[in-house]
């Protein structure tokens, strides 16, 4: 492990930092106290990434975030007076320190309170600096690079190209400090020539002390605002009343540094509830208010749709205020906020890529619901998709999968009719084409978390909205005038043997009702797993067909390429075609899109999602680092269950050059190298393309049909249906994400 560390550390000083450099922000409005853009700190370095407050949390946040990002270092102090950054008083669980000196447990009372474990003022910052060393602490994050060592402030005054940093430090137990004959304020004036730029203190006594003393120097004095009960030592008031007299904080800061929640407070069913007055009223005082507590793995406000950069923009960019700065411990996601990304939905377009919602925008609302579908269309989807499933009946509806299991709340009335399909998927399940169209009619959707418990999607929606049938997802798509629709078929083959039921019929006759076959307004994109379901689409030219590739493949041979050609404008691929990872780090990129691109075949790229267990590390738990690296790739198309998010990136400057910040597209084996030999997943072969015709519709049909299909017949001696080639769309995700899943269980035990 340490052999790969050294090997990352090294690549971080030979390649430089490419974004937007030197260039001055444009002329923006900001409703920050003096009208600036609001400034970036961040927590530890990229502590979101690396142990927090190393070296190269530290490196990684100057090189990742936008110019002037303010490096925060919460200060400690050693037996002999010298000062480190460390995120906390008590060592126990952020260094190795509970294996170095296992007896070395103390109990301190710290204002007050007894505190249990190891402290920095029992050891020399000699032993501190060479023996003691940082880990992770939280479980969603990876452990990669624990053992680095501990960092004094003094080391991260300059960049790793010397050039001055911006430093903030925050004094923490000023008084307990000085009980034990270690002055920080002495330190302090002692070391820095000049001051850092910020100094933030919890306790008044301290502020007040240094105030006189810091002369003509240009550093702000601000004070750390704690939890509402938490009691402040010097007036043993809570923090909670201090903070409504803000005259008297003025009197000895320049600024706040106060929790989010006292701004936008979330209540516990994590809806964002109306603002505070904070803000304007601390303005109005001439007080800075820099807004702490931002992490991009948190749980966040459900209105925030899992997109940590929404929740800058509630911050920044909402008609009432702007907070003059945020502490994160990611802060390239506080960056791409002020820098690049632009939440209105009308700006003007910068990227071409198609936004192909999937299942509608089935982040928020249940997939295939007609909320779903709404909120898509409202969140600038290019193209809205319907994954046709049928019913007993033959009734022609959107969901998900033929297994309405998960998707519906058909547990709860027909566990009955659970079966297996071994030619659909391996696991047991509901399948629609065993409930007539009335039976499902009786169920509701049913949205559906692939992350469990507290990272589940907002159970407010669990079973909001109704089931779109396809003529309504048709009729829907023309009413609101939308520049696509995207019809998905699977099964084909399974349904007309077995089920005496014709999926591509109903299809072709319900988009002929619709008047979508014929000069459409509407582009019709028809995607299948199965070639010869996509030939029988092949006569109507206006169509675009979409191979669905549901394995990782790492390219095409030439030919293959050509024979997918013969079937389909454009391939829909996961994302582990484009992107390969072990260890959920990025150790390469695929040759799948230059190998459609170069016979003319559009690729399009998913499933998207927000959350950040669902992107590997490099990604930084931001789905904007996702999207601007699929951009560079050329992907031709996004498909996400989070419209909004594609929506926002395609209308940014994130991706433009000179824009105040750009987003860095992962490198791959950049941040991380996997220890060899790396296997590279197959290319895709004609066997995986060619499929037997499809079989004839059985003779003897159930009553027909809502959908109003008109079945072809065929020769009664129907072939049987292929071996399925393909397999359910849960299987294919699996790979990265059952390690994160791993690491979820972690998390609970952290955030909860
Ligand atoms: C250390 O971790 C444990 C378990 O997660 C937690 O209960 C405790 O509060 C943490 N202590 C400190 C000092 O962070
Ligand atoms: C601390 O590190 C030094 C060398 O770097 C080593 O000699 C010493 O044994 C270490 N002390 C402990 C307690 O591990
Ligand atoms: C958050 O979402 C809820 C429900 O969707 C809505 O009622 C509320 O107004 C939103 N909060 C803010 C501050 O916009
Ligand atoms: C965006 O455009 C729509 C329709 O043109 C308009 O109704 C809406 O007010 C605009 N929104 C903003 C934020 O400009
Ligand atoms: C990365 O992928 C490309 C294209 O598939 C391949 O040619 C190259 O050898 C791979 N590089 C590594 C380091 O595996
Ligand atoms: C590529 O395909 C598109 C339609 O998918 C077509 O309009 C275009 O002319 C083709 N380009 C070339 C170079 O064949
Ligand atoms: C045909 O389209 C009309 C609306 O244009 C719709 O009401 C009807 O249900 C459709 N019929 C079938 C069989 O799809």
């Amino acid at each position: 492990m340490i052999g790969y560390l050294l090997l990352s550390i090294c690549l971080f000083q030979t390649i430089e930092a490419r974004h937007g450099v030197g260039k001055p922000p444009p002329q923006r409005k900001w409703m920050t106290l003096h009208g600036g853009q609001p400034e970036v700190i961040a927590s530890g370095g990229y502590s979101g990434f690396y142990p927090d407050s190393c070296l190269a949390a530290y490196d990684l946040a100057t090189e990742s975030s936008i110019p002037g990002t303010i490096l925060y270092c919460n200060l400690q102090f050693s037996k002999d007076s010298d000062g480190f950054c460390i995120s906390s008083i008590n060592l126990q669980n952020t260094t190795n320190i509970d294996g170095l000196d296992p007896k070395g447990t103390k109990t301190y009372n710290i204002n007050g309170q007894d505190v249990t474990g190891w402290f920095g003022l029992d050891y020399t910052i000699d032993f501190i600096l060479r023996n003691v060393t940082l880990k992770q602490n939280i479980f969603t994050r990876q452990g990669f690079f624990d053992g680095a060592p501990i960092v004094k402030p003094l080391q991260i005054t300059e960049d790793k190209f010397k050039k001055p940093t911006r430093l903030w430090l925050n004094i923490e137990y000023d008084m307990f400090y000085k009980k034990h004959k270690i002055n920080p304020e002495a330190y302090l004036l002692e070391k820095f020539h000049p001051l850092p730029e910020f100094i933030s203190s919890p306790e008044i006594g301290f502020l007040r002390s240094i105030k006189p003393k810091i002369g003509n120097a240009k550093t702000n004095l601000i004070f750390t605002i704690l939890a509402e009960p938490a009691v402040e030592p010097t007036t043993k008031q809570t923090y909670g009343s201090l903070v409504k007299d803000l005259a008297m904080i003025k009197s000895f800061a320049s600024g706040i540094l106060i929790p989010k929640e006292y701004i936008w407070p979330v209540n516990n069913a994590r809806v964002l509830q109306p603002s505070t007055s904070l803000v304007q009223d601390a303005h109005r005082e001439g007080l800075s208010v820099y807004a702490s507590g931002f992490a991009n793995d948190n749980f966040l406000s459900y209105n925030y749709s899992f997109d940590p950069a929404r929740e800058y923009l509630q911050f920044f960019d909402n008609s009432q205020f702007a907070v003059d700065g945020v502490l994160s411990d990611f802060p390239s996601t506080a960056s791409e906020a002020i820098g690049c990304l632009n939440p209105n939905k009308n700006a003007s377009r910068t990227m071409p890529t198609l936004i192909i919602s999937h299942n509608g925008a089935s982040g928020d609302y249940p997939g295939s619901s007609d909320l779903a579908y709404q909120k898509a269309i409202d969140d600038g989807a290019d193209i809205i998709d319907c994954s046709v499933q049928l019913s007993k009946d033959g009734m022609a509806f959107c969901s998900d999968r033929a297994d309405i299991l998960k998707t519906t709340t058909a547990a709860t009335m027909f566990m009955d009719r659970i079966t297996k399909v071994p030619e659909i998927q391996e696991r047991d399940g509901i399948f629609s084409f065993d409930l007539t169209w009335s039976e499902i009619q009786s169920l509701k959707p049913q949205i559906e978390s692939t992350f469990e418990n507290e990272l589940a999607r907002n159970p407010a929606h669990k079973n909001s909205g109704k089931f779109v049938t396809l003529s309504e997802f048709l009729e829907l798509a023309k009413q609101k005038a939308v520049a696509g629709i995207y019809i998905k078929i699977k099964n084909a083959a399974y349904l007309a043997s077995q089920k005496n039921l014709d999926i591509v019929g109903t299809v072709s006759s319900a988009l002929s009702n619709a008047t979508l076959d014929k000069e459409p307004k509407q582009k019709v994109h028809i995607q299948s797993d199965d070639s010869s379901v996509l030939l029988k689409f092949k006569d109507n030219p206006s169509y675009q067909r979409v191979f669905y590739i549901y394995q990782p493949i790492s390219g095409a041979p030439a030919q293959v390429a050509q024979e997918v050609k013969k079937y389909a404008d454009a391939v829909f691929v996961h994302r582990d075609a484009v992107v390969m990872s072990i260890d959920n780090f990025c150790q390469n990129f695929t040759n799948t899109i230059p190998a459609f691109h170069a016979v003319n075949i559009s690729v399009y790229v998913g499933i998207l999602k927000d959350e950040f267990e669902n992107l590997i590390f490099d990604y930084l738990s931001d789905p904007y680092v996702e999207l601007a690296t699929f951009n560079a790739l050329k992907v031709d198309g996004f498909v996400t269950d989070y419209p909004a998010t594609a929506n926002m990136f395609v209308r940014s400057s994130c991706a433009t050059q000179g824009s105040p910040y750009v987003i860095k597209p992962v490198e791959p084996g950049y941040l991380y190298v996997a220890p060899p030999p790396i296997t590279e997943p197959p290319l895709l072969s004609t066997a995986d393309v060619v499929d037997p015709p499809l079989p004839a519709i059985a003779k003897n049909m159930p009553t027909q049909s809502a959908a109003g299909s008109a079945p072809t017949s065929g020769p009664p001696s129907a072939p049987p249906p292929p071996a399925a080639k393909s397999s359910s769309t849960s299987s294919v995700t699996v790979g990265a994400e059952g390690f994160i899943l791993a690491a979820i269980v972690a998390l609970l035990t952290v955030f909860t």
